[in-house]
């Protein structure tokens, strides 16, 4: 089952690659995506998201490397790691929804499909110890974290994914898996699945 060809290329071909190049990105770049994730719609235009780049020369690389979890390790490879964390006080809503959560998370949409079109891939991660993340960054206790994001240019040389083991290449040349849409879309009422 693979997208429609007609979807929007950066929608159709992206996905969370887990080896990159060593290839510098290009400042030019890094300040597209963050621009994407600042041009994304939020709530009252809270705009509750906040990014932080570390790079490889970053002094805080290693802390940060060091609150992922071990199943993270491939995200060291990543020239830049990005942190998006959203601010608590926009908690602001008739319905108890915590939409800073939300809008947070359409930055990191929109950033990811700008990665796209500027030719560098995202791999995001929930996967870390936030305790630990915090500390290394200095983030004040108004924010939580939401996701690492690891970013850069696609690694896909052969002897390199032949040394990976085995469990992370079975995921990267595992077809990629989606519910079908009539189990995620509905017309005129909500239908449950038998
Ligand atoms: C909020 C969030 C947390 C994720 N956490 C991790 C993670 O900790 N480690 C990992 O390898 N992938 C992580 N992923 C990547 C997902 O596993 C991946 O997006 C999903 O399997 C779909 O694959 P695709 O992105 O290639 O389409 C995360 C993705 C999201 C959106």
């Amino acid at each position: 089952m693979k997208p429609n060809k007609k979807l929007l290329p950066e929608i159709r071909d992206r996905y969370s690659p887990r080896k990159f190049k060593e290839k510098k990105i290009e400042k030019e770049k890094i300040d597209l995506i963050l621009e994407a994730a600042r041009w994304a719609p939020s709530g009252f235009n809270n705009q509750p998201w906040r990014y932080i780049v570390v790079d490889k020369k970053s002094k805080n690389r290693k802390e940060l490397e060091d609150s992922l979890m071990p199943g993270n390790g491939w995200a060291k490879t990543a020239p830049l790691l990005l942190v998006c964390f959203t601010n608590k006080k926009f908690q602001r809503s008739g319905n108890k929804i915590p939409y800073h959560i939300y809008d947070s998370a359409l930055s990191v949409m929109n950033l990811t499909i700008e990665a796209e079109n500027q030719g560098l891939k995202s791999h995001q991660m929930g996967g870390f110890f936030g305790k630990k993340v915090k500390e290394a960054l200095s983030v004040p206790d108004d924010y939580d974290i939401l996701v690492v994001i690891a970013v850069g240019y696609e690694d896909k040389e052969l002897w390199l994914i032949q040394k990976m083991g085995e469990g992370i290449r079975n995921k990267l040349f595992k077809p990629r898996q989606r519910k079908p849409i009539e189990e995620i879309a509905f017309y005129d009422d909500f239908k449950i699945a038998q």
